[in-house]
């Protein structure tokens, strides 16, 4: 097999008139950690849905630890692991009863189960683990969902949004868990996310979808330097002025109108910021907070779609 545990090629899904997937090339290679990173309804579901045979595609195909989706669905989801977006865990079962379910399920015996239920110790919390799931918190739903889908080892997880609606803290726990598994067990990871900060942090590549197609691939660095080096952020009064003077200055690479300020793209962001001002200034322009910083991927995501992302919890 290659080292390619995860190749796509125009890889598509419709429902009706909606083209959820519009063409997705990926190549997620072993070991990994890969950010697939949208907004709300950009395709991120339905595309991990495909890859781990729960949805058909309408066009394109896709093959995971080098098996076709379509035709060897069996030798996939034997290998893998999924905790989805939707995860529905049965609010009357007990924590417990859920990872028994999940280890018969993939034909661990009875002990071998409970020495993996010990080994998922940092997700796992024994105090809780016989009470009702319907007595969870959100966090500790995801983490012992997240443990279930542990259960059987598997080469390559995918998780469909880890943390979305958890608390800081129970996201820096899990954050700590999906690296420490890709270190210690060089598990890959297809992690889809709605957070900038979330890609950055975790992600060795990030791959930027919006509207069903990818529009940006790369490493967080990668990225942010395909933008300029420094972001300029200038609050201005008027920003039709500021624009025009803006673009014509040899330093300024980029101006994009971000929703409180003006964002301007340059290489050297320290040499740069007398000249904005000296030309903001000379074009009639008032200038109220000026701010110097690298950019970041909502830099990036604006630069390649032109909206921000937009979070919900
Ligand atoms: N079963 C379905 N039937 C009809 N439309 C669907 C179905 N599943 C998804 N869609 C549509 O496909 C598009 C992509 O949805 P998807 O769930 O993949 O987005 P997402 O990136 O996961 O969004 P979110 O961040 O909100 O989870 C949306 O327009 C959604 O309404
Ligand atoms: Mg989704």
């Amino acid at each position: 097999m290659s080292d390619l545990v995860i190749e796509t090629a125009q890889l598509e899904r419709s429902f009706g008139d909606v083209r959820a997937v519009r063409g997705v090339d990926l190549r997620v290679r072993a070991g990994e950690i890969y950010g697939f990173l949208g907004p709300n309804g950009a395709g991120k579901s339905t595309v991990v849905k495909m890859l781990i045979t729960l949805l058909r595609p309408t066009g394109g195909s896709a093959t995971v630890l080098g098996h076709d989706v379509v035709t060897e669905a069996d030798r996939i989801r034997l290998r893998i692991g999924a905790a989805l977006q939707d995860a529905s865990l049965d609010e009357k079962q007990s924590g417990r009863e859920i990872l028994q379910m999940q280890g018969a399920l993939y034909g661990l015996t009875p002990s071998e189960t409970d020495q993996r239920i010990q080994e998922l110790s940092s997700l796992v919390e024994y105090e809780a683990i016989d009470r009702w799931i319907g007595t969870y918190s959100g966090g500790m739903r995801r983490r012992l969902d997240l443990a279930a889908s542990l259960m059987h080892n598997p080469d390559l997880l995918f998780l469909d949004e880890p943390t979305t609606g958890l608390d800081p803290t129970s996201r820096a726990m899990v954050w700590e868990e999906v690296r420490s598994l890709n270190e210690q067990f060089g598990t890959t990871i297809f992690l889809t996310t709605q957070y900038l900060e979330e890609a950055d942090e975790l992600a060795d590549r990030v791959g930027i979808i919006n509207g069903g197609l990818i529009v940006g691939e790369g490493t967080p660095d990668d990225l942010k330097r395909a933008i300029g080096a420094d972001v300029i952020q200038v609050q201005v009064d008027d920003a039709e002025a500021a624009f025009a003077a803006l673009e014509a200055l040899p330093v300024v690479e980029r101006v994009e109108r971000g929703p409180r300020a003006l964002l301007v793209s340059v290489t050297d962001g320290a040499a740069a910021v007398s000249p904005v001002v000296v030309a903001l200034d000379a074009a009639g322009v008032s200038v109220g907070e000026l701010t110097l910083r690298t950019p970041t991927l909502d830099d990036v995501f604006l630069e390649l779609t032109g909206d921000r992302i937009e979070v919900s919890a």
